[in-house]
């Protein structure tokens, strides 16, 4: 039979290009892959886990309710504990109506959020404001649902005010603000930059898109995912966006507990406005009708011991030796030329090639790469398919997240080998 039965979007969605990158890390041994997001295996928390799964299941009385459905929304005791732990991080009251647990849900990691969070707000032709370069996961997600997008240039701390501001007044003109419903942020240690955006420039942002909701007919919102957020090992702490929102109806934050505690758990949250939580429990109901009540309770009891707090300060301790493990290898092996960023937080350095090498999958230096036997994420990747600029091809993001010491050391030692044969 010649047609096939998929429907637009299982026809549209193209092939996550992170899917061949963790397939080469497996299949060629030997291979170092700077590629992959993963954590670091060795300071998994297995052992808080073994202890808190024993005391879960020491009853009947105990074990039951883990072992049975929960609710959409998700467990109270999670996410009562999650909103006071975010007022706390923002440094406001936990009475303060911007962090009732009301507001928010629990999902399958942000992942599953961002994900019900698409489906509710954008249709087809829509367009998203995001970050240059972005978080390429969710630039699958807008691919795969139509979503436009416009790529907003980066500063050191953050987005460029003055190109958003130029991007917004573009659309105003092209009469297509109707069209823009979000501005997307990984406003902490970003992946794949590393870049912290400034307070000053979320506040900067949100009255920006507030100014030119008049032309949208609509809210224009600030989403803001701060998955790396709890990964800081320097500098002091940003406030959210949510302590900026005049009138607590702007902004949806999302962030979770995969990177602090256990990707392999996957639990995840989202604080949103009345009228999307609503929209996006209805949508969470059809997807599971609730996240793995057993992974919640487990986070829950985490939080509740303090075996997370301590978790998370060791795990800081760790990032921060890997890190500056990458930082000095950079400095001992790529050659003059290359420019990489420092980072204070998250899982990943950001490194720039002279302009006359490019980066991508069919690169020279790519392919150099793995005959050295090992992978980055070429750059090109990170960026919106954004009609109004070429996408840059001369960079590459390198995680230190689940590579050994030595491990991290050999790689960048082998990308240099790479790039000196290419340059
Ligand atoms: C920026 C960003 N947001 C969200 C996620 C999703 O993480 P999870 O679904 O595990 O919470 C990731 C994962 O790598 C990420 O890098």
């Amino acid at each position: 039979m010649k047609g096939n039965a998929l429907s637009q979007l299982g026809r549209r969605t193209a092939e996550p290009p992170i899917t061949w990158l963790m397939r080469e890390a497996l299949v060629r041994p030997g291979l170092i892959s700077l590629a992959a997001g993963f954590t670091d295996n060795p300071s998994l928390p297995v052992e808080i886990t073994r202890d808190i799964m024993a005391e879960m299941l020491r009853s009947g009385k105990t074990g039951q309710p883990p072992l049975q459905y929960g609710t959409t929304a998700g467990d109270e005791t999670l996410r009562a504990l999650t909103a006071r732990r975010l007022a706390q991080l923002d440094g406001q009251s936990p009475k303060a109506k911007a962090y009732s647990p009301s507001r928010m849900m629990i999902t399958h990691g942000s992942q599953q959020f961002l994900y019900i969070l698409t489906e509710i707000l954008f249709d087809e032709g829509d367009i998203v404001l995001v970050e240059d370069p972005s978080y390429f996961v969710y630039l699958g997600i807008m691919q795969s649902h139509g979503i436009r997008g416009r790529g907003i240039r980066m500063e050191a701390d953050g987005i460029n005010l003055a190109h958003l501001e130029a991007t917004l007044e573009s659309l105003k003109k092209s009469g297509e603000l109707p069209r823009l419903k979000a501005l997307y942020l990984v406003s902490y240690h970003c992946n794949p930059t590393g870049t912290t955006t400034a307070a000053a420039k979320k506040a900067a942002a949100l009255k920006l898109l507030r100014r030119y909701e008049k032309f949208a007919g609509h809210p224009i919102y600030l989403l803001e995912d701060a998955a790396y957020r709890e990964l800081r090992f320097a500098g002091e702490d940003t406030p959210g966006a949510l302590t900026m929102d005049r009138t607590g109806d702007r902004v949806i934050y999302t962030s979770t507990y995969s990177k602090p505690y256990a990707t392999g758990v996957r639990v995840g949250f989202g604080f949103l406005p009345a009228p999307l939580l609503t929209a996006a429990l209805r949508v969470k109901g059809n997807h599971d009708f609730g996240t793995t009540n057993f992974l919640q309770q487990l986070i829950s009891r985490a939080l509740s011991t303090g075996a997370y707090e301590t978790h998370v300060q060791s795990l800081r301790k760790r990032y921060a030796k890997k890190a500056a493990a990458m930082v000095r290898a950079c400095r001992e092996h790529l050659p003059e030329g290359v420019e990489w960023t420092e980072p204070n937080g998250g899982l990943y350095v950001w490194a720039r090639i002279p302009a006359r090498v490019k980066t991508d999958l069919k690169s020279k230096l790519f392919a150099a790469a793995l005959k050295q036997k090992m992978i980055y994420v070429p750059g090109n990747l990170c960026y919106a398919d954004d009609p109004t600029r070429r996408k840059p091809n001369r960079e590459m993001r390198l995680s230190f997240g689940s590579g050994s010491i030595p491990n991290i050391k050999e790689g960048i030692a082998r990308l240099g080998k790479a790039l000196k044969k290419v340059l």
